[in-house]
């Protein structure tokens, strides 16, 4: 019998990449990903998730713990799929995807999303403050430039909980974001296509660089945009890993494409 996360996987390898009917295929990839429930990526069995992480929390090792623990269903060329888990009081600073999209949906406890667009920004939107040298060169870099954060209605932070839609982002639209747990740990289902491509060999056949660049809000703009600057990754943001432990899925090989 094909289990509902196979269905997902499937439906995501047959909507991505980009090509006919786009729209539709990804309406049925949303509505199927959301019928995905904790106990069908095998969350129910998570070690982070039990009272084993919570005794830890409460010795001197607590520092050592991860603020973010990484499940992964499956990764090939086309999509990479995992399940977050971001403890308590914890988040995923305010990272990108690159020409990529990406679906989120909500397993368990209250996520807080809050998701940017970048804007067309040149040197002409420079205010004074920012007149440096330092920050024209990081203009004409892209890695400063404006952002809608919270003028535009379909990216206000947004709380999510198990009963809520999935959140998508897209290549030119909510595509950076900080995800927070709220009141406790949460989970959630990561979608993405195509996958990060961190420093690819010069044999593999997708050449297009995609790395997870950081971002820090630096100021207000005009019109309710903010400046947004590319910062080094976070020091104290690191995942740890558990390995997955959800219904199996048949024939994973299959959602390779040719
Ligand atoms: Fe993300």
């Amino acid at each position: 019998m094909c289990h509902a996360l196979d269905k997902v996987l499937q439906l995501a390898m047959a909507t991505f990449p980009k090509s006919g009917n786009f729209a539709a295929k990804l309406e049925r990839l949303l509505e199927q990903t959301n019928q995905i429930k904790g106990s069908d990526v095998g969350l129910d069995k998570s070690r982070s998730l039990t009272s084993e992480r919570k005794s830890i929390r409460a010795e001197e090792y607590q520092d050592c713990l991860a603020p973010v623990s990484y499940i992964q269903v499956t990764e090939n060329p086309v999509i990479s799929v995992g399940v977050f888990i971001i403890h308590e009081g914890e988040k995923i600073p305010m990272h990108d995807h690159p020409n990529m999209h990406g679906i989120i949906k909500c397993l368990q406890g209250h996520l807080r999303i809050s998701s940017l667009t970048r804007r067309e920004t040149s040197l002409g939107d420079l205010p004074e403050r920012f007149s440096a040298e330092v920050f024209k060169t990081k203009i004409q870099t892209g890695q400063l430039f404006l952002i809608i954060f919270d003028c535009a209605e379909a990216h206000l932070p947004v709380i999510l909980n198990s009963d809520s839609p999935p959140c998508l982002l897209q290549p030119d639209s909510g595509n950076i974001h900080q995800i927070e747990s709220v009141n406790g740990s949460a989970a959630f289902l990561d979608i993405l296509s195509p996958p990060y491509n961190i420093d690819p060999s010069p044999d593999y056949h997708d050449q297009e660089e995609r790395d997870c660049n950081y971002y820090r809000v630096i100021g207000e703009g005009k019109d309710g945009f903010r400046w947004l600057l590319q910062i080094p990754p976070p020091a104290n943001f690191f995942c740890d890993t558990e390995p997955y432990k959800g219904p199996e899925l048949t024939n994973p090989e299959d959602y390779q494409k040719p």
